[in-house]
């Protein structure tokens, strides 16, 4: 049985070989849309990017939506050192797209579809937070009609500060808002993510997969690396995590935890406050994958491949 999603993405290279996963003739996954945000670049490249990636990966009936253009209340933050001005630079992809966005706003799109469907629908945010935050202030009906938001974002660390992951320093008070809806979350941070390495053996296996859609993510791995460059063994597919595990659940290892999102700490702004034990009081509100199955994972991305 399909398993309908909306991903919501700033495409960013990890985006697009998530979405390419979900694509693929592996996935059980039906995407009913693709929303986009600020994130990795400004909102207007990351459409473009994500209309790209859906004339690659031939999801010609799949609207695209744009989202909104700046966090809620913080300054806008980008990425760009890690994905290159166009967000997803190193790709021979042609530089326009066939496929055009939806005359729709994302917000808009994602409301319309929870609301008219079954209560069957999970979101997939893969970067900051503030489409989903938003479409959950406008129409709080969305949130018990939501079967499950399977995330990528912040961890027991950081990446963009020692203590915040970027897709929620990006927008912390989006992020909050979510984590405390109520709806259920199963988080992808960088304890699991850290583990889903493009090392140079798995991209060799990539590069003899003869297909352009192959062929696109070895580049952009091999862009994408550089950001990696001496403290990893290869680049880390962060936004692949939440689609891989809802093609294949028993990739990860789940455990309960209560998470809230800093919003007001000089240091600590974007920070998950990660509690295995209860301390807090409050209740759990996350699934938080601490383990990957490397093999398993490695096998499912390159068969997606494979599959194109
Ligand atoms: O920290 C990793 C996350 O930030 C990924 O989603 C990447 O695409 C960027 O958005
Ligand atoms: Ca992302």
């Amino acid at each position: 049985m399909d398993k309908k999603v909306i991903i919501d993405c700033d495409p960013g290279h990890d985006d697009a070989m998530g979405i390419i996963l979900a694509a693929s003739g592996v996935s059980n996954l039906q995407i009913e849309a693709i929303t986009t945000v600020a994130g990795n670049v400004d909102v207007e490249k990351n459409t473009k990017n994500a209309l790209k990636i859906c004339d690659l990966a031939g999801l010609h009936d799949v609207p695209v939506a744009m989202g909104t253009n700046r966090p809620l209340i913080r300054e806008s933050l980008e990425a760009a050192h890690v994905h290159g001005k166009s967000g997803l630079d190193g790709t021979g992809l042609p530089e326009e797209s066939v496929k055009k966005a939806a005359d729709r706003h994302a917000v808009d799109v994602l409301i319309e579809k929870v609301m008219a469907s079954d209560g069957d629908i999970t979101l997939v945010p893969i970067g900051p937070l503030t489409n989903v935050a938003m479409a959950m202030r406008k129409e709080p009906r969305i949130i018990p009609k939501i079967s499950e938001v399977a995330l990528m974002g912040g961890g027991t660390y950081g990446n963009r500060t020692p203590a915040a992951e970027f897709n929620i320093y990006a927008d912390a008070e989006a992020a909050q808002i979510v984590f405390a809806s109520g709806a259920p979350i199963t988080m992808f941070g960088l304890d699991v993510t850290h583990q889903a390495l493009a090392k140079p053996d798995k991209l060799e296996e990539l590069t003899v997969i003869d297909n352009p859609a192959a062929a696109a993510v070895a580049e952009m791995i091999r862009f994408y690396s550089g950001a990696y460059k001496g403290n990893f063994a290869g680049a880390a597919l962060h936004d692949p995590c939440p689609i891989a595990y809802l093609i294949d659940p028993a990739i990860f290892e789940l455990k309960q935890a209560r998470v809230d999102v800093e919003t007001k700490g000089e240091f600590t702004y974007g920070m998950t406050v990660v509690d295995f034990k209860g301390s807090t009081g409050r209740p759990p509100n996350v699934r938080f994958a601490s383990r990957l199955d490397q093999d398993r994972f490695w096998q499912l991305f390159l068969d997606a491949l494979r599959s194109y």
